[in-house]
């Protein structure tokens, strides 16, 4: 048997309705903060992320899935989304428009060749949001909001938010020659890796996973206590900023991320559910004010954040947040002989349109199959068409729950259902103040004649 590929999910049945319900709210948080959908390649050239991510992180010298196209051209599937996006801003002269910052967001699959374990996937999938062409403060607070507000329309409670800031090339360059300084002594106790590391990217060594437990790591020198004036001072005014959003944040120095392009404020944001493991981390950002001018765009400071979604839906499991997914269908027609199988067909596509959840059956099981089937499909009605009644422009149709049953003119039947379908909210219109005074205004479900 053909089996799908190491690290690659399938997602359907009901995960797949979760996953659709989280990625709905994704895009209504994204379009409040004004963000727009961007939708750029899932594979580009392999030189934009070489020099984007940065030579010598894992992503790139272990991670990349490449492949030569049929062309000669070295191409690479996306490990991440920041430097597609980055890439589109520039080539598509986006830093143009005076309507800067641009602010947009993403959601698409991403590939990375790593070892894959629960909460790690060669297949991932990513949302994500980038501000193009701003330096402000703000924004940086503003993009952790986003991320944390996001958790919370879910539903998550036990989140953290970790931040920390590497500061600007001054600050980066001092800390830099501080590890090197550190480590130097030590070159024997590191891991191969490491140890080419030290003078190539020495931030690098702080996240190698061979040699996370190394104490060596743990009291290594810490980037806030090498940050100049300026890089200090920002760093207070994006804490005073998410004082005033009411974002909850600690101040986490190990914070350093494993992609090169970074400045200033980085920062993680972790699920604190039993059961994660190691992989909690839900999603990680930061400030890449270089990055565009890398690969050939004007400098424009830019932050962003991106966050695994089958890690969230497995927070989401895991902390049993109830989700409004709907498992149920508002009608499920059925049928005995071929005439009314075919106004069966033709029903069922006329209640589609006005709006209804409607099925009916496909694999010619009998009456007895069909009711079996309408309660696996949780049908909230069901109709026994039978071709007296059609004759006689009725349809006898029954409430699958309380089995009551009633025959109705066909010419009612979209406002039956309407009517007995919209009943069930009525506990909502209990808690709305209007009084039904609302016109239809505020969505309740009061009636209004
Ligand atoms: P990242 O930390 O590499 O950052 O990935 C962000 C999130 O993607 C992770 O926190 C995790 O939830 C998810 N993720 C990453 N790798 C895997 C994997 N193998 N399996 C499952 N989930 C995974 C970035 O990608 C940056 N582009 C974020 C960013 C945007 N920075 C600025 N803008």
């Amino acid at each position: 048997m053909i089996q799908k590929p190491k690290g690659c999910n399938d997602i359907y049945g009901r995960e797949a309705k979760i996953w659709k319900y989280v990625e709905s709210i994704i895009d209504a948080t994204m379009e409040k903060y004004n963000y727009t959908y961007i939708r750029t390649p899932i594979f580009e050239s392999t030189e934009l992320f070489h020099r984007g991510i940065g030579e010598s992180t894992d992503i790139v010298t272990k991670e990349t899935y490449d492949f030569v196209d049929r062309g000669g051209r070295n191409m690479t599937l996306r490990p991440e989304g920041t430097a597609g996006v980055c890439r589109s801003y520039v080539e598509n002269k986006m830093y143009g428009d005076p309507n800067q910052p641009v602010k947009v967001y993403y959601n698409g699959t991403m590939y990375r060749y790593e070892r894959p374990q629960s909460g790690r996937d060669r297949e991932l999938t990513q949302f994500g949001m980038e501000v193009l062409g701003s330096d402000d403060p703000l924004s940086d607070a503003e993009v952790i909001s986003l991320a944390v507000n996001i958790y919370k329309m879910l539903g998550l409670k036990e989140i953290k938010v970790n931040i920390n800031s590497l500061g600007d090339k001054e600050s980066r360059d001092m800390y830099r020659k501080a590890l090197i300084d550190y480590f130097k002594p030590h070159i024997g106790e590191l891991c191969e890796d490491c140890q080419t590391r030290l003078e190539k990217n020495p931030l690098r060594i702080l996240d190698c996973k061979v040699d996370a437990d190394n104490e060596l790591l743990k009291n290594a020198p810490k980037t806030i206590d090498y940050l100049n004036d300026e890089s200090r001072r920002r760093f207070e005014t994006v804490k005073d900023y998410l004082d005033i959003l009411q974002i909850k944040y600690e101040v986490n120095p190990n914070i350093v991320r494993g992609l090169d392009y970074y400045n200033h404020t980085v920062f993680e944001i972790e699920a604190k559910v039993e059961g994660f493991g190691s992989n909690n981390v839900l999603g990680g950002g930061g400030r890449y004010n270089h990055l565009c001018s890398e690969i050939g765009g004007p400098e424009t400071p830019c932050i962003g954040f991106a966050s695994g979604i089958g890690r969230l839906v497995m927070a989401l499991e895991l902390e049993k947040v109830e989700l409004p997914i709907v498992e149920d269908i508002d009608l499920f027609l059925m049928y005995v002989n071929e005439d009314e199988k075919k106004y069966a067909a033709y029903l069922a596509q006329e209640l589609r349109m006005a709006g209804f959840i409607v099925d009916t059956e496909y694999t010619g099981r009998g009456l007895k199959g069909q009711f079996k089937q309408a309660d696996r499909l949780n049908a909230k009605y069901i109709a026994v068409l039978n071709s007296e009644d059609l004759d006689n422009n009725e349809i006898k149709i029954k409430n699958n729950k309380t089995k009551e049953e009633e025959i109705i003119s066909l010419d009612v039947l979209i406002y039956y259902l309407d009517e007995k379908l919209n009943t069930g909210s009525e506990d909502i219109d209990d808690e709305c103040s209007c009084g039904g005074e609302c016109d239809g205004e505020c969505h309740c479900h009061h009636h209004h004649e």
